[in-house]
């Protein structure tokens, strides 16, 4: 564990068993500084347990990143459940599991994440009190998603305000990759501010959808991402900007909701090097935590989370400002932000 390439100091990593239900799971805290550490549940059918602990170690370690930068009282955790999410023994799983984060006692708090929903993070709460983002704390139908595209809405808004000096989206076109849960709702605040829409999706009825409801402009799959457009918004799978995209793109910026982004770190310099102003993907994406979380530390009105995710706009413009300032990628810059909060809080 100590020599694993992945490792970074974390406090604390369980493995969890429960034999009678089939369960092997890992749950992986990474740094409490700012508070109890937060971060979702993943169920994945991993090839092996090395895998799911890379996975885990990663995660858990970039929560950290996207709770501090988020502005939030909350530590970085994240816990991988080694299964099929389609497996009829979810119910079984999920409760199993559930038990392992309440012996911690409120030092890791879970929630949604791939292969697990709003609907499963409620069944994770029936015999655990550290549960955030599910179904029944929100109105029938609210998916916290909702809370992640406002979050990468505003955080584009502050970037077109760094680039442009204004952050008018009339006229504006963005380019969508992945329609899915953040893209759809991003798709629905662009196009309420006179946006035009440029989208993609491996799913056809997905984009037959937005083409009909936003009127937006239906491109290829392989092509969204060196779209004549403002925006390009990555919100599908990672490592999409790269050596073989990034000499293709032609926004002046990127923004959008996919986790991990950058193949490696050293695309965040290619990205600066030609122009491209990148806001980093964990603060384009922490509206969903930023909105769902504080339950853990606080109380809050519906408004009052509501103008905490659109303060992403103010942060993001704080972030690239910082870049320009330093000549640094903004993926460094926000690394380092959230690096000195916790250290000022050591
Ligand atoms: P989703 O599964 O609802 O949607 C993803 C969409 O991308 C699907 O419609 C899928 O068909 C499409 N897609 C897959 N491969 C594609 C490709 N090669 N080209 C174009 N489209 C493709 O997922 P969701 O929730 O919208 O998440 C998207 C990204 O945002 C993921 O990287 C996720 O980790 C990240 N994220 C999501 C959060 C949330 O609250 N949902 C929070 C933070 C990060």
């Amino acid at each position: 564990m100590f020599d694993h390439p992945d490792f970074d100091g974390h406090e604390e990593v369980l493995y969890c068993t429960d034999e009678s239900v089939g369960l092997h799971a890992i749950i992986a805290i990474h740094d409490t500084t700012l508070g109890p550490a937060a971060g979702g549940c993943r169920m994945h059918p991993y090839d092996s347990a090395a895998d799911a602990l890379t996975d885990v170690l990663r995660l858990s370690k970039g929560m950290t990143y996207k709770n501090s930068i988020a502005g939030l009282e909350l530590g970085g955790g994240k816990c991988v459940i080694i299964a099929d999410p389609a497996s009829p023994q979810k119910p079984e799983l999920l409760r199993a599991f559930s038990s392992f984060v309440q012996r911690l006692n409120g030092r890791f708090w879970t929630a949604i994440d791939v292969g697990v929903g709003p609907a499963d993070a409620d069944t994770l709460a029936e015999q655990c009190d550290f549960i955030f983002a599910n179904a029944s704390r929100y109105e029938p139908g609210f998916n916290p998603s909702q809370f992640t595209a406002l979050g990468g809405f505003s955080s584009l808004l502050g970037a077109v305000a760094h680039v442009f000096g204004s952050d008018e989206l009339a006229g504006r076109r963005v380019a969508i990759q992945g329609l899915g849960a953040t893209g759809f709702n991003l798709a629905r605040h662009l196009h309420d501010t006179g946006a035009e829409l440029v989208v993609a999706d491996v799913r056809d009825d997905a984009v037959a959808d937005i083409v009909k409801q936003f009127g937006a402009t239906a491109v290829a799959a392989d092509e969204i991402h060196c779209q004549e457009v403002d925006v390009f918004a990555p919100c599908a799978m990672g490592a999409v900007l790269n050596d073989e995209t990034i000499p293709e793109i032609r926004a002046q910026i990127v923004c959008g909701m996919a986790n991990n982004q950058l193949a490696e770190d050293r695309h965040g310099e290619m990205l600066r090097s030609r122009g491209i102003t990148y806001v980093p993907d964990y603060l384009a994406n922490c509206g969903g935590v930023t909105g769902a979380a504080p339950v853990i530390y606080t109380e809050s009105t519906a408004d009052e989370i509501d103008s905490r995710i659109r303060g992403l706009r103010e942060r993001t413009m704080d972030v690239l400002a910082r870049a320009d300032a330093e000549n640094r990628p903004s993926s460094q810059v926000a690394d380092a932000i959230a690096q000195e909060r916790i250290a000022a809080k050591v």
